[in-house]
């Protein structure tokens, strides 16, 4: 089995789904070293592939296009929550000897035991999308199929596309899809809303742009390099009596961004919770 320079042997991987999260998944592999001749990709949709890619990485549109001899370690699933269960049986061939991935939201390790069989190893992972440019986030959760050494490689392949945390509660899976899944959609939401907050205060569209994209990335990249709270950050910019406190008073009010933050992570969780079923 090929040994990543860095980590334990990763083996054949084979990528069910080549969008924006496998394409991402794909991108910290390929950087990391893991060598592309041990990755296959099924994708229908040939132009969902990234532009450019190492040539020995094997590509086919359909699961019954690989030759009957190969053998994958691991099946990381990357296709839509609403299409898993017509993709994902037939993968059952392969529950002697792969690790089965998800990162599909809302699917538990329950249903894809239906689908893959009760003794099929499988680990659900919810990641997001800053791992296009390796600072992700991603919780993992495994059955007691899943070996020690299955965990080492796939800790290694998330940790590509940047960190990973293991948690033993899968319950707590759907409030993860809420709080760092879906996040980033959120932090953009800001943004857009910054923006066009500052147009409507005179500023130029162009202008207004630049500034809240600039703000809201600036201000992640703070959050990253500081060894401060988020809340102290904060603090720092809020001198008593100035703009920044006159903003907060309408932000932090009682209905104000605690309370939408509330509501709207509820209704992804309870999102998640529904596309189990
Ligand atoms: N995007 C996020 O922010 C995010 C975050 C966390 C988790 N996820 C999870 O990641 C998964 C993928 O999401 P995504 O945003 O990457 O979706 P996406 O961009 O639509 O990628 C899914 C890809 O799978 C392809 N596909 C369809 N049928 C297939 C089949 N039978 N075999 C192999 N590939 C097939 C799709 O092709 P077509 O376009 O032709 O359908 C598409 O290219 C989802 O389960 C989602 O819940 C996404």
């Amino acid at each position: 089995m090929p040994t990543d320079p860095a980590g334990p042997p990763i083996g054949n991987i084979l990528l069910v789904g080549c969008g924006k999260m496998g394409g991402a998944l794909l991108g910290g592999w390929i950087e990391q070293g893991i060598a592309p001749q041990n990755i296959t990709i099924i994708e229908p949709n040939e132009t969902a592939l990234p532009g450019a890619m190492p040539a020995e990485i094997g590509v086919c549109a359909a699961l019954d296009e690989l030759s009957d001899d190969y053998r994958p370690q691991t099946v990381l699933f990357a296709v839509k929550p609403q299409i898993m269960a017509d993709v994902a049986p037939p993968y059952a061939r392969f529950a002697d000897g792969a690790v089965f991935v998800s990162i599909a939201a809302g699917k538990t390790i329950t249903n894809f035991e239906e689908m893959l069989g009760s003794d099929a190893a499988i680990i659900r992972i919810m990641p997001n999308t800053p791992a296009a440019i390796r600072r992700g986030i991603s919780v993992a959760c495994a059955n007691a199929s899943v070996s020690d050494a299955a965990r080492d490689r796939v800790s290694c392949m998330l940790g590509a596309v940047g960190e990973l945390a293991w948690i033993e509660d899968e319950n707590l899976m759907d409030a993860v899809t809420a709080v760092s899944g879906s996040g980033p959609a959120y932090v953009f939401l800001l943004a857009e809303c910054m923006a066009a907050a500052g147009i409507k205060a005179g500023l130029p569209e162009e202008l207004a742009i630049a500034l809240a994209r600039a703000t809201v990335s600036g201000s992640g990249e703070l959050i990253r390099q500081s060894v401060e709270t988020v809340g102290t950050l904060r603090q720092n910019v809020t001198s008593p009596g100035g703009t920044t406190e006159a903003a907060l008073g309408v932000l932090m009010a009682d209905d104000g961004l605690q309370k939408l933050m509330d509501t709207a992570i509820a209704a992804a969780a309870k999102r998640s919770e529904e596309l189990a079923s």
